[in-house]
């Protein structure tokens, strides 16, 4: 199977294809992605040199570059990890989430109805639900939860999502979705609040917290959301939505005070800083249809998988020192011989 992957230099996309590249050697994986700030070459340099493998440099909302990549390379599966994925920074400026998400994935979808292929597949998030109060415990995203979404990224990736399922009932194209929670492991960017906490907290600065901490994410560690992922483009069945969570919740500050714990830091270092405007309350997927469709369950727990990505990034000083002093952008340029 020859796989594009878009958005491969990014966190999940980066661990997507390093699982396939392991799991499936029978495959090719051609990574496509824009480099923006997110996109980072040195999550890929493990497999760089992987004849089952290729890079290619480029925007998925650029029409003519990728009609003439599918023309050239002819996919079966394609995944699309590519988008604007910070809500942050959407509430700064949201234009650039509408291009890369909703234009972007529409310029994906229609190379794929011009030139075939057996599967598309969305990775969109659980933010598209919007958010569930803090005092239901038993209230739960499913499949059917109406679209309700709070910030302008949540809207991209629910504008992109209405545009798959309409090329699925219009077109036919043979479509699957995937809605996550939280994910969090190596290679995450540390704008994000896990990677954010222990890189500052490893150089002794402060930790800002939104608000009182008390907003609650499901946190799913990566490795658990690419198997899914992996599970749904070879077994889910077309034209599906597919929740993916493994019940983890947790509030903001009880992750940020284990992370402090872990490294033997000072809780004075927690600082609550202004809440996020619009901030989502709480997340919680329930995974019920991916479990008894396609067998499908998450293997890391926190407590292992949190101790694991601090490890990760106490081991890969390099490649988050490399994202603060903006040296990666340099180890591009290398790769493409400006420097
Ligand atoms: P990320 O920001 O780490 O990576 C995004 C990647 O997309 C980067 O490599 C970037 O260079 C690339 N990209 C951006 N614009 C592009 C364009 N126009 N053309 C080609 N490439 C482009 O994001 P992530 O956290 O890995 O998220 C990946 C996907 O998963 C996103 O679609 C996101 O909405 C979704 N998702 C993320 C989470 C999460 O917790 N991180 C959870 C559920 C779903
Ligand atoms: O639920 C899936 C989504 O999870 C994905 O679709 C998004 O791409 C991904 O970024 C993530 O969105 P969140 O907004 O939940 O993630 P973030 O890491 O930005 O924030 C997690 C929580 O921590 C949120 O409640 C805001 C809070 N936070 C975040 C930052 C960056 C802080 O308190 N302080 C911070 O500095």
């Amino acid at each position: 199977m020859k796989l594009l992957i878009t958005g491969g230099a990014g966190f999940i996309g980066g661990n997507f294809v390093h699982r396939i590249l392991r799991q499936h050697t029978e495959d090719t994986v051609i990574c496509l992605d824009a480099l923006t700030y997110a996109g980072n070459r040195e999550t890929l340099a493990p497999v760089m040199d992987n004849s089952h493998f290729a890079f290619i440099k480029g925007d998925i909302a650029d029409r003519a570059f990728v009609y003439h990549l599918f023309e050239v390379e002819k996919p079966d599966v394609l995944v699309n990890f590519a988008a604007e994925s910070h809500v942050d920074r959407s509430i700064i400026d949201p234009e650039i989430f509408l291009r890369t998400n909703i234009m972007g994935t529409s310029v994906l979808l229609d190379a794929c109805r011009i030139y075939g292929i057996t599967r598309y597949h969305q990775v969109s998030t659980d933010e598209v639900y919007g958010d569930l109060p803090l005092d239901k415990p038993d209230q739960f995203f499913t499949e059917e939860t109406p679209l309700h979404t709070s910030s302008p990224y949540s809207a991209s990736k629910a504008g992109a999502d209405l545009l798959v399922q309409a090329y699925y009932r219009t077109y036919g194209l043979p479509v699957t979705i995937s809605r996550c929670s939280n994910n969090y492991g190596p290679y995450h960017f540390p704008e994000k609040l896990i990677p954010l906490m222990i890189t500052r907290a490893l150089q002794d600065k402060p930790l800002p917290v939104y608000g009182k901490g008390a907003n609650v994410r499901d946190w799913l560690y990566v490795e658990d959301h690419c198997s899914a992922i992996d599970l749904i483009i070879r077994s889910g069945r077309v034209g599906e939505i597919y929740n993916i969570g493994g019940h983890n919740e947790q509030t903001n500050l009880s992750v940020v005070q284990t992370i402090v714990q872990a490294l033997g830091k000072s809780e004075d270092l927690i600082q609550f800083v202004a809440d996020r405007p619009g901030h989502d309350r709480r997340y919680a997927i329930d995974p019920t249809k991916i479990r008894k469709e396609l067998g499908w369950e998450p293997t890391t727990r926190f407590t292992e998988g949190i101790q694991k990505t601090i490890a990760w990034y106490l081991n890969h000083k390099p490649w988050w020192e490399h994202i603060l002093s903006g040296e990666y952008k340099n180890y591009d340029r290398k790769m493409q011989g400006e420097l």
